[in-house]
């Protein structure tokens, strides 16, 4: 990790109220919109957005989930979200501080989606955390981020080299398969950014389950 947790955290927190506008590139809308259409909860299903910023995945999902539980370590990106579920009358959403590592979830989640957030950690801790994803025992689990396909491209970055550390698609799928996830769809939206969904036989089989 190129920042501390308390850093990511304060930067987002400066940021909170015009990031939704500052996101206007293409990569991260149409990956935005994968990760909506693969996580495609029912009605049943409790979905975990990691690294849940103002809403994007979560909000969307709602309406569709049982209950989004919302974790992320900034607090003024926490507040944006929930002033946004107010406006819209959403309210199955619960939003919590919690990292990924450390997700702060101490109930079964049957889908785990993250967007644009996991490459914040070095590759050892992207590896602990999926660890940690498939210990919470979700039957699918949808991330997508900047990843490199091709590996960096250093004259045209779609990332900032001083706070973002992000990894190969092939590692990221060597901790998905160590995690004990299928890798089910691959979608590459640039030459660095992708969405991958990995999915599990099962489900609610890690060590949350409680039912
Ligand atoms: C670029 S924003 C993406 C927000 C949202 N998922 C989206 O698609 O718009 C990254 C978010 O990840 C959060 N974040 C960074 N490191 C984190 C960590 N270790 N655990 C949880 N959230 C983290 C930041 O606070 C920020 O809200």
């Amino acid at each position: 990790m190129k920042k501390t947790i308390e850093e990511h955290a304060s930067r987002f927190d400066d940021h909170a109220a015009d990031y939704d506008e500052s996101q206007d590139s293409e990569a991260y809308r149409a990956a935005a919109s994968l990760v909506i259409e693969h996580a495609a909860p029912s009605a049943e299903d409790v979905v975990l957005d990691l690294g849940m910023g103002t809403g994007a995945i979560g909000l969307a999902l709602a309406p569709d989930a049982k209950r989004v539980l919302g974790r992320d370590i900034s607090e003024g990106m926490m507040d944006e979200a929930q002033r946004k579920a107010d406006e819209a009358g959403i309210e199955n959403v619960a939003f919590e501080t919690g990292r990924f590592r450390e997700p702060n979830v101490d109930e079964p989640v049957d889908i785990v989606v993250s967007n644009f957030a996991m490459h914040h950690l070095a590759n050892d801790e992207k590896r602990e955390a999926i660890a940690t994803i498939g210990d919470l025992g979700p039957r699918k689990f949808v991330l997508g981020d900047v990843m490199f396909f091709d590996g960096p491209d250093p004259d045209e970055p779609f990332y900032s080299p001083e706070v973002d550390d992000p990894a190969t698609v092939g590692a990221l799928a060597d901790a998905l398969t160590d995690a004990g996830f299928s890798l089910t769809a691959v979608e590459r939206v640039h030459d660095q950014v992708g969405v991958l969904v990995a999915e599990r036989a099962g489900g609610r089989a890690g060590t949350a389950r409680q039912e």
